[in-house]
């Protein structure tokens, strides 16, 4: 026999990426609870861009951040990597069911079709006067040299919205239950999410603690969901928003409509996703604004170029949308040092060869736009806020995949047109009449729940530009 045959049974060696793998049985798996993005930065800074650690016992962890991983991963073999049960994902399922964010399959497949005509261009071109008129009754109240929570201010406005043009319903007087219980959800889920069997805890366990917060608050979120659901079917109105698509649909086969477990999954996956992450976009918007007067500056420039000044200033409506690239420039940028989706995990079902490394059969994977956005090679000085990187030019020198705050594939955010819209005419309207300075002596910092939030909220001095 020639000695370049290799014997089947014989192993071959695998190729892993760098990465710890202490002997105890434990694995580093808590050192997530404390800090997951530091000790996420941590270890691709120790590491690379490819890193396999040894979460607990003989489960390991693997952690992507090079653009071309998570092209691979996201859109060219995007079949063997699905959602659940990627142990993240898994523990929103008590919460928000099977809906689009954490099905797969053909059955996610099927949703997101159903769902899709609702995020046409041309809804969204609809929706944009209900987004600036809410702003402008958020405005009315807000008064010079007035403190508030910037973040709760953009969290109800943002849910505001999400109700009525989506849902067709006024979402205001649930807008500080909605926060809190969603908040309590989003930090146990959070803290849960590098525990040891924290979902079958929460399935099997109702006297655990995490398992009653979770309970109690998903109950909260769920009369909401419930009335949002019922007032449409009392109403007996046959509505073309997303409510009413989702209603009306019918399976092709059977003929059959989505079943009532179903429909709150769906409009209880659209409600939090579809308002909480574009509000902590536009907080660390005002954040870095507040920070960074020259960019400020130009901002309302570009403001009072478009849409006049004084008296004569009006509203932004859709079609000033393409005369306000730095506005947007400014919101990507943001969006780049903090995105609100700053984890995407996935599942891979099959063994795999990712960046040269061997992946094996049944892998947790955690990708992060947050490490990929301040990855040194794509990103000269990574941590400066400078909104020109944006440029169409400067865009066109990167790969795609070295900027994805709306993931990307198939999976892509659904919402990402509805998001960027709803942010850029939020902003423009909100700039154009207050500048939010942040509260002398206060420190920001980052709270990586399931979105990236600014810890404790964001105490903002407002001060009025013009009435
Ligand atoms: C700045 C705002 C937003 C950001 C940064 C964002 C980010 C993301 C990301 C990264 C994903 C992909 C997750 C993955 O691949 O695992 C996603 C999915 C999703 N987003 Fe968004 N999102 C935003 C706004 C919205 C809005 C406004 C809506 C709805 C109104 C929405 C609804 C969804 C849904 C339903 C999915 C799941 C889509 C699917 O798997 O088919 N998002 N989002």
């Amino acid at each position: 026999m020639s000695p370049i045959v290799v014997n089947a049974t014989q192993k071959k060696k695998l190729n892993h990426p760098p990465g710890p793998n202490p002997p105890w049985p434990f694995g580093i798996i808590r050192q997530f609870q404390e800090r997951p993005l530091a000790k996420l930065e941590e270890l691709t800074t120790q590491y690379g861009d490819a890193v396999r650690f040894r979460a607990i016992m003989h489960f390991y962890g693997y952690i992507f951040c090079h653009p071309d991983h998570n092209k691979h991963i996201l859109q060219d073999n995007n079949k063997n990597y699905t959602k659940l049960p990627h142990p993240s994902l898994l523990l929103l399922t008590p919460v928000i069911g099977h809906g689009l964010l954490t099905s797969d399959g053909d059955f996610w497949r099927r949703q997101r079709r159903l769902a899709q005509p609702a995020f046409h261009r041309q809804r969204i071109a609809d929706f944009a006067q209900t987004m600036t008129e809410a702003t402008g009754v958020m405005l009315d109240k807000w008064q010079d040299g007035q403190m508030l929570n910037l973040a709760e201010e953009m969290m109800h406005l943002t849910l505001e919205i999400a109700g009525k043009t989506l849902f067709s319903i006024d979402l205001t007087r649930a807008a500080d239950t909605v926060g809190e219980a969603f908040t309590a959800v989003n930090e146990e889920v959070a803290a849960l999410s590098s525990t040891p069997f924290a979902y079958e805890r929460l399935r099997y366990v109702p006297w655990w603690r995490s398992s009653r917060i979770i309970h109690q608050n998903t109950a909260v979120l769920d009369n909401v969901v419930q009335t949002i659901i019922a007032e449409r079917r009392q109403s007996g109105e046959q509505k073309d928003d997303l409510l009413g698509m989702l209603m009306a649909a019918r399976d092709e086969e059977t003929g059959e409509g989505m079943d009532d477990r179903q429909l709150r999954d769906e409009v209880m996956t659209i409600m939090l996703a579809g308002h909480e992450t574009t509000a902590v976009a536009l907080s660390w918007v005002f954040y870095l604004l507040s920070q960074h007067p020259a960019v400020r500056t130009r901002l309302e420039q570009e403001l009072a170029d478009v849409l006049g000044t004084g008296h004569t200033a009006r509203l932004p409506a859709i079609a000033d949308i393409p005369q306000l690239p730095y506005t947007t420039m400014v919101i990507e940028e943001a969006m780049r040092l903090y995105p609100p989706a700053y984890a995407i995990g996935r599942f891979g079902h099959e063994a795999d060869v990712i960046g040269g490394y061997d992946v094996p059969a049944n892998t947790i994977i955690t990708l992060s736009p947050y490490l990929t956005h301040r990855h040194p090679a794509f990103w000269e000085e990574p941590l400066k806020f400078d909104p020109e990187r944006f440029t169409p030019e400067r865009v066109a020198e990167r790969p795609r995949y070295a900027y994805l705050p709306f993931g990307g594939g198939p999976r892509q955010c659904i919402g990402n047109n509805f998001a960027m819209t709803e942010a850029i005419l939020l902003l423009a309207t909100i700039a154009q009449r207050f500048r939010a300075e942040l509260k002398p002596g206060h420190q920001v910092e980052m709270e990586p729940l399931i979105t990236l939030r600014p810890k404790g909220g964001l105490p903002m001095m407002l001060r009025k530009i013009r009435g």
